[in-house]
């Protein structure tokens, strides 16, 4: 069945993942949510769609979509995926799919009150068949010491920033900030492919409103230690690397994974990567649909998504109270 999409948030990243649902063929657009409704016309003229504009969230949730994609700014999540389930719409939301493990907590209780509805966190990088090379090549390695996951990318919004103005992504009261931002991909990364660290460490350089620019986390294991090295405040173009004995896997970007080769010794590399599509997102967006439409052949990787996406969740709650980074939306319930 070709799904009915309603979104929330009219950035980029909405346009982005447009593109994609549209490219899938798995999805129609049928309504936008924005503030302003001249957002909504914009999208409908540049995506040739006639999806209905809502300036009402309450009107929005009530009309005959059969998903929600929100994008809004972190720190809304909760509310508006409480309230998509709550209407028994799906619902997709861009990670941080919540804040605390006790949201995470809230969400799993309304899921079980509505039991046909599905719930995905957005963290379109493990759901790329580039990801899926590695969790295969991990297993094919004699032994695992540890691993370097980067992901550092100067921010649009922070010359914003330094011009002295507040915009949501560098703001805590928008649980704004690189973990919340960037530094949840390698935290994904790291769980997905080694599971729940025993312990874990956050050395965050925090900007002037206490908000994490960058950092630097510690993930430890029992046998390794991941290091995971992330920010919003510069560029770096470190590999990342999964290290096994005389072999290691290098891969260009954790979150983009554009190339990942497998060096058997110094001297012998393959490139075991496709070339990814050009939207990140078409992948993730054409496994969320063939779950929702497919679920009862699916159902045991719907729950390990759901496991996954909670683990992150209690793993970067639990880097952000190493490095006392907290936000006024911790307070939610
Ligand atoms: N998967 C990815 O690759 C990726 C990339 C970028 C961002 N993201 C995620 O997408 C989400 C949105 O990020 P973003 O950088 O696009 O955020 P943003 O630009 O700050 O806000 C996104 C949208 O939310 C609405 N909004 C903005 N400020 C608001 C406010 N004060 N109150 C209510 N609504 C507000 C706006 O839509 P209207 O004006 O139309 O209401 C805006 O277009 C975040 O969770 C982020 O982590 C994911």
């Amino acid at each position: 069945m070709v799904l009915k999409i309603g979104t929330i948030g009219t950035s980029w990243i909405t346009e982005q993942f447009i593109e994609a649902i549209l490219a899938s063929s798995a999805y129609d657009l049928g309504a936008i949510y924005t503030r302003d409704a001249s957002k909504a016309a914009v999208i409908n003229e540049k995506f040739g769609t006639k999806a209905a504009a809502f300036t009402d969230l309450d009107a929005f949730f009530a009309s005959d979509i059969d998903v929600v994609y929100i994008a809004s700014p972190n720190a809304l999540h909760y509310r508006q995926v409480l309230q998509a389930i709550e209407n028994d719409k799906h619902v997709i939301v861009e990670k941080p799919a919540v804040i605390t493990p006790t949201q995470f907590e809230m969400v799993y209780s309304k899921l079980r009150e509505h039991p046909n509805v599905r719930f995905f966190e957005a963290a379109r990088h493990i759901h790329q068949p580039n990801f899926k090379k590695i969790a295969e090549q991990i297993k094919q390695m004699d032994r695992i010491q540890g691993a370097t996951f980067v992901y550092n990318k100067y921010s649009s919004r922070f010359d914003a920033f330094l011009a002295g103005k507040n915009p949501n992504v560098f703001n805590p009261d928008f649980a704004g900030g690189a973990i919340e931002d960037l530094g949840i991909y390698p935290v994904y990364a790291a769980v997905a492919l080694f599971g729940l660290p025993q312990d874990c460490q956050y050395f965050a350089t925090k900007l002037s409103n206490g908000a994490d620019g960058r950092g630097t986390a510690i993930l430890r294991y029992a046998d390794f230690d991941v290091t995971l090295i992330f920010g919003k405040n510069s560029n770096s173009y470190l590999a990342s690397e999964i290290y096994g004995l005389e072999d290691s896997i290098v891969i260009d970007n954790i979150a983009e994974l554009n190339s990942v080769l497998y060096h058997r010794n110094p001297t012998e590399a393959e490139q075991i990567a496709d070339l990814p599509h050009e939207n990140p997102m078409l992948a993730e967006v054409m496994v969320f649909a063939e779950i929702i439409n497919n679920f009862d052949a699916h159902s045991e990787e719907y729950q390990k998504l759901l496991m996954l996406s909670q683990r992150v969740n209690n793993v970067v709650y639990q880097l952000r109270q190493t490095a006392a980074l907290s936000f006024p939306a911790d307070q939610e319930k």
